[in-house]
């Protein structure tokens, strides 16, 4: 029998459309290859949307998409939206409402790909990062608005529960690869949250002795990532270092345009989300030369959750046959548009 899954696919805004489109036709042609198939449900779900309804999603958006298998997402945000309405109107929701505690976030440096550093040769890191904690949280607000003695307060959240799950997931990453784990965090300037970071993270980590833990503070480790990629393997990071450090790898290793993104519930409750790191960058969107691998490899990263092993690698090998062929966009310091990449995919997948 062919294995059938529902993805919701919410292209969103600016190169999250182009990117996306990509990425479904090639995982239909994958799907073909492999004997299964995806039924996508496509939702507009974006910055127009809110435009025209003043909401991001509808109103009962997330009951939506909890009867699917899955939720691929491209980008959103633009220009003229606040960036906090279209993140705080549907993706954070997302990864709350569907308890993706996990965002991974893995980066290697591609076939036929420099890097940003001269004299890079390799790079393989996966930055386990916690995505529904944290910095990022609603507690807070803005007073005496107008007057000279105007402030702002933000609280984050940081739970025994949300740093022991992210720790143990983390764990078991770094015990699959050296076993070498680098827990980010700032407990010399940071006096209530980090300190608290670094006790749990050492705790959960006792029950894994074959797992070398360092604790590194978030400045240096950012200086780490840029001249001494090769020290690092396993991160786990808080929401807001996780964030900022996986752009920096995927920076290092030559383009945020190829990193991908896995939210995940790892108990599978609730559908797990798939989306490229990169936003909807409206500096390049439109102009139709956006490097769609980070979306290629989060669809990859999609397909190996779904069970589909064999389709992910084939689709991860085709996009790294073709960056080996030379082929790739001017991200990279190439010339193929977004479309001439996805065909030289299209033909060695396999
Ligand atoms: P961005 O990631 O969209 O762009 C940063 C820079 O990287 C730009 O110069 C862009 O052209 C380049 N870039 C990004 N992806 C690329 C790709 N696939 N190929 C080639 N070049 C690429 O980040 P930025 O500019 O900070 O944010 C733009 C908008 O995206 C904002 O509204 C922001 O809130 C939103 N955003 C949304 C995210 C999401 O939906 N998951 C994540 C990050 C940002
Ligand atoms: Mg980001």
């Amino acid at each position: 029998m062919t294995n059938k899954y529902v993805i919701d696919s919410i292209p969103g805004d600016g190169i999250g459309v182009d990117v996306t489109d990509v990425a479904m036709r090639m995982v239909d042609a994958v799907a073909e290859l492999h004997d299964f198939s995806i039924e996508w449900r496509i939702r507009d779900w974006n910055s127009d949307l809110y435009k025209k309804t003043g909401r991001m999603m509808p109103v009962d958006g997330i009951e939506q998409l909890a009867t699917g298998d899955g939720i691929y997402l491209g980008a959103v945000g633009t220009p003229d939206v606040p960036d906090d309405i279209t993140l705080w109107g549907l993706l954070i929701p997302l990864r709350r409402k569907f308890d993706q505690y996990i965002n991974l976030r893995p980066m290697r440096l591609l076939p036929g790909v420099k890097g940003s550093m001269p004299g890079l040769e390799s790079l393989d890191v996966v930055v386990v990062r916690e995505n529904v904690e944290g910095e990022y949280s609603t507690i807070g607000g803005r007073f005496g608005t107008g007057t000279p003695e105007e402030f702002a307060l933000q609280e984050a959240v940081f739970t025994r529960k949300g740093i022991t799950r992210v720790a143990h997931y983390a764990a078991k990453i770094a015990a699959s690869r050296n076993g070498k784990l680098v827990s980010a965090t700032k407990s010399n300037g940071i006096i209530h949250s980090m300190p608290f970071w670094d006790e749990v993270v050492a705790e959960t980590l006792a029950e894994y002795p074959a797992v070398e833990v360092e604790k590194v503070l978030i400045d240096a480790l950012a200086a780490r990532v840029v001249m001494k990629p090769t020290t690092l393997s396993t991160i786990v990071a808080s929401n807001l270092f996780g964030d900022i450090l996986s752009d920096l790898v995927a920076g290092v290793a030559g383009s945020i345009g190829i990193a991908p993104s896995a939210n995940l519930n790892p108990e599978r409750r609730f559908p797990s989300m798939f989306e490229p790191v990169h936003g909807s960058a409206p500096d390049i969107a439109g102009k139709g030369i956006a490097n769609p691998i980070g979306a290629l490899w989060a669809a990859a990263m999609m397909l190996e959750h779904l069970g589909e092993t064999a389709g992910a690698q084939s689709l991860t090998k085709a996009f790294e046959s073709a960056l080996a062929d030379g082929i790739a966009t001017p991200d990279l310091g190439g010339t193929a548009t977004t479309e001439s990449f996805a065909d030289a995919v299209r033909e060695r997948l396999s």
